[in-house]
């Protein structure tokens, strides 16, 4: 039997979830259908619920994440924390579950693919909406000695780290940045219309390095700027939108799928793109 899949989110259109899966399947050995669905504002609820009469599951993007976690029958740890689901499936008992395989996704490509060490590391992370909720709880797991995180608006990071409660988390702002973090990852969405977020070059040095979650063709604008400060080590979020995705595919169908032949057919795609 085919197995249907999907994304919700809006917009949809350029996202890369079918070929990736699509990559997957093969691999494994599944037949599946993996669609793009394209979710009118109010309409998640309606959507969802009728994509899983027959779906196995489906992702979750921008900006569904939270409605989505409203709307499982139960989630996750993670999930819970995160308050955003990325993955739906269902359970034995026929329930539907939510989970987020951000965090995780983007630990595996930290440390995995790029081998950055976090563990005893001084972390700073950027942004304080649903992008760096999704991460922060596996961010933490991973052992930094600290993270600071900072927002343009500094009450939604103090938010995250009342919600968190973790020592190791404090909001910070502009004037409390420390000098040269070991790891800066920029979970703002500045880059996705070209902005830089306006920051202190002091907080990068030429040990720091400096991971954008999200991608494009040519270096983000996060990452640019980052190495015009210093001669620091950059990536973009493209390892960890695979990852995250082999998660995902690994709780719909229990398999575990190579990943490094997907990060490079789509990089390359994206280049010539
Ligand atoms: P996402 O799901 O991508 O995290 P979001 O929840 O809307 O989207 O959060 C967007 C994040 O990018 C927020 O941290 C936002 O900062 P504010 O909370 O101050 O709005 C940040 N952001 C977006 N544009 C920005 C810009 N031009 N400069 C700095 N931060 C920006």
């Amino acid at each position: 039997m085919t197995a249907r899949l999907a994304v919700f989110g809006n917009p949809i259109e350029h996202s890369r979830s079918p070929a990736i899966h699509e990559a997957f399947g093969a691999m494994a050995g599944i037949d599946l259908v993996y669609e793009k669905v394209l979710v009118p504002e109010g309409k998640f609820n309606d959507l969802a619920a009728a994509f899983m009469e027959e779906g196995t599951g489906f992702n979750i993007t921008v900006p569904y994440k939270e409605t989505a976690w409203k709307f499982v029958d139960y989630s996750s740890e993670k999930a819970g924390l995160a308050q955003a689901v990325n993955t739906i499936s269902r359970d034995g008992n026929g329930k539907v579950v939510g989970d987020n395989t951000d965090g995780a996704g983007l630990i595996k490509d930290l440390l995995s693919n790029l081998g950055w060490a976090l563990e005893s590391r001084k972390l700073l992370v950027l942004g304080a909406g649903g992008a760096v909720s999704g991460v922060l709880g596996d961010l933490l797991d991973a052992g930094p000695c600290s993270v600071d995180l900072w927002n343009r608006t500094q009450e939604k990071a103090e938010e995250l780290e009342m919600r968190f409660d973790d020592p190791r988390l404090r909001s910070v702002e502009t004037d409390g940045l420390l000098e040269g973090y070991d790891l800066i990852i920029n979970g703002t969405s500045a880059g996705l219309s070209g902005r830089m977020v306006a920051l202190p070059s002091r907080i990068v040095a030429d040990h720091t390095r400096c991971y954008d979650m999200i991608y494009g063709e040519t270096t983000t604008s996060f990452n640019s700027w980052c190495l015009e400060q210093a001669d620091c080590q950059v990536a973009d979020g493209l390892g960890m939108l695979v990852e995250q995705a082999a998660l995902a595919f690994m709780i719909w169908f229990d398999s575990e799928v190579e990943t490094a032949s997907v990060i490079s057919r789509l990089r390359a795609s994206l280049q010539h793109s």
